[in-house]
């Protein structure tokens, strides 16, 4: 069963450790604009730039999408998924999901982190190493939890928040879409669509 992995950067080559941990993948590859100039990423290999996309979909059993940037990374899967690519959820053989969590197509659980029952995550999420979400949060889609996050139970999270490395989340908050959680902040407010909150507590340090 062959995996492919758009994007082979830093992010990129940490889901493909985490898919290499599950022993699900006989083999993983990426695409990446780097290439022809850049033929591997830690030791895997680069088979094309991202144009190539739909060529290989045949080939491939699965296609991830590994960007930092939401907007990149949904539109990737859904080109790929487009293509007839399968976009599997990927969950280190360290992490732990608890049972009833739901992950949508495409997201990204790292070492070390805990999903807790209940929890729903939409689309081409990316759960960092050593986050924890806990029961009953509602994660919408292209939301990065960065490292070390922790959202308390009930949190509400809407499509393409950032939530910085670090940052805790009381109770029950919701977080409108495409807001930004500094690292290291401490919410203990709802935070509007499109918001950037930082601090302890957490103040909003501009929007759009
Ligand atoms: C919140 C954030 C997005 C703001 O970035 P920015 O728009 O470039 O902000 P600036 O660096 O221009 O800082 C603006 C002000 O906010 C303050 N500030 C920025 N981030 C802060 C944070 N996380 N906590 C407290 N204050 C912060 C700065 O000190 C600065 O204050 P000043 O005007 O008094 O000097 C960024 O600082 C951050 O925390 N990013 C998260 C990074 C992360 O989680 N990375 C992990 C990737 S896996």
């Amino acid at each position: 069963v062959k995996l492919l992995i758009a994007g082979a950067g830093g992010h990129g080559r940490v889901v493909a450790e985490a898919a290499e941990s599950t022993g699900q993948w006989t083999e993983i590859a990426f695409l990446d604009d780097r290439h022809p100039a850049a033929a591997q990423a830690s030791g895997w290999p680069i088979v094309g730039s991202l144009g190539e996309l739909e060529r290989l979909a045949p080939e491939f059993a699965g296609c991830v999408a590994a960007f930092g940037d939401s907007a990149l990374r949904l539109g990737v899967l859904a080109r790929a998924r487009a293509a007839g690519f399968k976009s599997p959820v990927i969950v280190h053989a360290r992490a732990a999901v608890r049972g009833r969590a739901r992950l949508g197509p495409g997201t990204v659980v790292f070492a070390g982190a805990v999903v807790n029952l209940d929890a729903v995550f939409g689309t081409g999420c990316i759960v960092n190493t050593g986050a924890t979400v806990d029961h009953d949060c509602d994660i919408g889609d292209g939301v990065h939890i960065c490292p070390g996050v922790h959202l308390a139970g009930s949190v509400k999270v809407a499509d393409a928040c950032w939530i910085g490395i670090g940052s805790c989340v009381i109770q029950g908050i919701r977080i409108g879409a495409r807001a930004t959680v500094g690292a290291g902040a401490v919410v203990i407010r709802d935070v509007a669509a499109g918001h950037t909150v930082v601090g302890n507590p957490a103040w909003v340090l501009r929007h759009e």
